[in-house]
């Protein structure tokens, strides 16, 4: 965050158009589905259709056979009058009836596959709707995370989350749960058609569902645990790489590619090995093996009734009902991925809730104080650690009046750039309060709060956008003049007119095109176009040669007119026209004062300078005796 100068969407402002449960992970896919309820019915008909439908192929296959051994029975027999009297023999009533139930099976499947389309069609836009609002529910969550949040989530972690996580949801509906709902209704099929043959022939296909269902249940539950681990060690392995391709100018300048091609091996590994053993689940399905013995005893027992005299099961009957059983193909096959996919899903549900629900310990506090800011600044007995442990700041003490220009000086990791965050309240104070025009700053309405405070950080971000683009940032509506105007005042305009496509030029990720002086100005351009009422320049890098020193410092000082500015700084030149010295030590306010008025009475002061710049304090105190060399 280099400007937090923020637009309308702020931390925490977001608003959705609809709330989801999240309560659970169950409860919050739910919840994304009975959005698009409307679907559910198409789904559901469509698979029930299908299931039934699939049934009719084995009747009619049944009947046909029983037609054609008819006829065969009757001519073998020599049916008195059969073969000589019309000139028509037993088979042609045979081939009618054959020919009626082609156009039936013909007919009936048309009408399957109208519904398998409509099932397919309604889960993939189940699927697809999906990742959308969950993506964009999380996305909105993510930018609502305070600064706390951000600074311990890694966002390799995140990114795998955002990305793969959310896919998985997608495939979570189709195809796993359009196979699973669809040939959940093939389960019952068989059983309710045997059952029309025969009572007894719903035996053997109950059995067979009942072991089914419980093997299953066995199945998920190893397999949970693994899917869970390989979509964990998915996520590791997905933030490691972030991080060294993010820090790559660091990893190639320590020669450490070795190093990190090591560790992603490592990390890679784990992957394969989660996944190897979620494919040792798989291998250890029962569900096959319970398919052949439900086939192989059906047709004993059908085969058996048949010879049982008045059982009323005929040949037809038998060809049938080994057609039923065989409709339990679809469920068993389609369960040994369809239920890891759902698991998975699962398992991604609660990964992406889980970053959603994590506590994000700022409040925004709409309602609170909204005003013009006036400037003045107080910080009263302000203490503040990152971890409650080891606080980085204590009993910080000091006020700025508005308009006036306070420099924060102290040696690096003092607590100046954690100071000034606490203004903002990009994070909150642990201890005592920092006011704004009196009023605390937890009591202002964070988005009122913010806007009128533009902090231009230490290393600004530039995003990948024109340059006009990242000077308006906080400013989407702000005209080209304006822009122009801003990068005026911030001593920015020479260099981008100079840029190859001027204002329209597209910086590289992280602002590589661009020196740490012009990404500096940028910074400085983005944050006047706002016009903040309170300025913060986190300026403690020193590594800039003296022109550019030169053209950022009169930026600084044009920048802090009419505004009061918060200047964290190591240059002196900018510490002497500021209207108050902060000097900050390991956390503590060492003193505070004008510069001369430091110098005078604070040796420790001094001591800073003479070490940064002797020839400046000999010019400010007029002798360079008594100084500690
Ligand atoms: N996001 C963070 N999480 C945890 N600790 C932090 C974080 N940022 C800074 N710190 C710690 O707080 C202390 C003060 O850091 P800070 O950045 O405020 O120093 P600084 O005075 O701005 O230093 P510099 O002059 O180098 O910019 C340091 O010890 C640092 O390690
Ligand atoms: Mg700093």
């Amino acid at each position: 965050m280099a400007v937090v100068a923020q637009p309308a969407t702020t931390e925490f402002a977001l608003t959705r158009p609809y709330r989801t449960d999240r309560r659970s992970a169950g409860r919050w896919v739910l919840s994304h589905v009975l959005r698009h309820g409307w679907l559910i019915p198409i789904v559901l008909v469509g698979a029930l259709g299908n299931a039934v439908l699939a049934g009719v192929v084995p009747k009619l296959v049944g009947e046909a056979y029983g037609a054609l051994s008819g006829a065969a029975a009757s001519t073998a027999s020599g049916v008195p009058g059969g073969a000589s009297a019309g000139g028509g023999s037993a088979w042609d009533p045979a081939m009618a009836t054959i020919i009626r139930l082609a156009w039936l099976l013909i007919a009936s499947q048309t009408v399957r596959a109208v519904l398998q389309l409509g099932r397919n069609a309604g889960s993939e836009a189940f699927g697809q709707r999906l990742e959308r609002d969950v993506r964009d529910e999380l996305y909105a969550s993510l930018l609502g995370k305070s600064m706390t949040f951000h600074g311990r989530q890694p966002v390799g972690d995140t990114m795998a989350r955002a990305t793969n996580d959310v896919r998985e949801l997608n495939l979570m509906f189709n195809p796993g749960l359009n196979l699973v709902i669809g040939s959940g209704f093939f389960l019952v099929m068989p059983a309710l058609f045997g059952y029309a043959i025969h009572p007894q022939l719903a035996i053997v296909p109950t059995l067979f569902v009942l072991s089914y269902i419980l093997a299953l249940r066995a199945y998920l539950r190893q397999l949970a645990p693994v899917t869970r681990e390989a979509r964990e060690t998915f996520g590791r392995l997905n933030s490691r790489l972030a991080e060294a391709i993010d820090g790559i100018e660091v990893v190639k300048s320590a020669a450490q590619e070795g190093a990190e091609v090591a560790r992603f091996t490592a990390n890679a590994r784990a992957y394969r090995d989660a996944i190897v053993r979620q494919g040792e689940q798989e291998a250890r399905f029962l569900p096959l093996l319970l398919m052949g013995l439900a086939v192989t005893f059906g047709f004993a027992h059908v085969a058996w009734l048949a010879r049982q005299p008045g059982s009323g099961v005929a040949i037809k009957d038998i060809v049938a009902y080994t057609g039923y059983l065989g409709l339990f193909g679809f469920p068993t096959f389609v369960s040994l991925f369809a239920y890891s996919q759902v698991s998975l899903g699962m398992a991604s549900a609660r990964r992406i809730l889980e970053l959603i629900n994590r506590s994000t310990d700022l409040d925004q506090n709409s309602g609170g104080h909204a005003a013009d800011i006036v400037g003045a600044i107080v910080f009263e007995g302000v203490r503040f650690g990152y971890d409650a442990a080891s606080p980085v700041l204590r009993d910080v003490s000091f006020r700025v009046a508005p308009g006036q220009t306070v420099a924060i000086v102290g040696q690096t990791g003092a607590g100046k750039t954690t100071l000034a965050r606490l203004i903002n309240r990009t994070y909150d104070v642990d201890a005592g309060r920092v006011t704004v025009d009196g009023v605390d700053v937890r009591e202002w309405s964070l988005e009122r709060l913010r806007r009128q405070i533009a902090i231009i950080e230490q290393a600004p971000f530039l995003f990948s956008r024109s340059v006009a683009e990242n000077i308006a940032f906080g400013c989407p509506d702000a005209t080209r003049a304006e822009i122009e105007a801003a990068a005026r005042e911030a001593q920015a305009h020479g260099f981008i007119e100079r840029l190859p496509e001027g204002y329209d030029t597209v910086i590289g990720e992280r602002g590589v095109t661009l020196s740490g002086g012009q990404r500096q100005r940028l910074a400085i351009a983005r944050a006047l176009i706002t016009d903040p009422r309170i300025l913060v320049l986190d300026d403690s890098t020193s590594a800039i040669d003296s022109a550019t020193e030169d053209r950022i410092q009169r930026a600084m000082r044009r920048a802090a007119r009419g505004r009061t500015t918060v200047l964290i700084t190591h240059r002196l030149s900018q510490i002497r026209w500021a209207d108050v010295v902060v000097v900050l030590r390991g956390g503590t306010v060492e003193a505070v004062g004008r510069h001369d008025e430091l110098l005078a009475t604070c040796p420790p002061y001094r001591r800073i300078f003479v070490r940064l710049a002797p020839g400046d304090v000999d010019d400010v105190t007029g002798d360079g005796a008594g100084v500690a060399p």
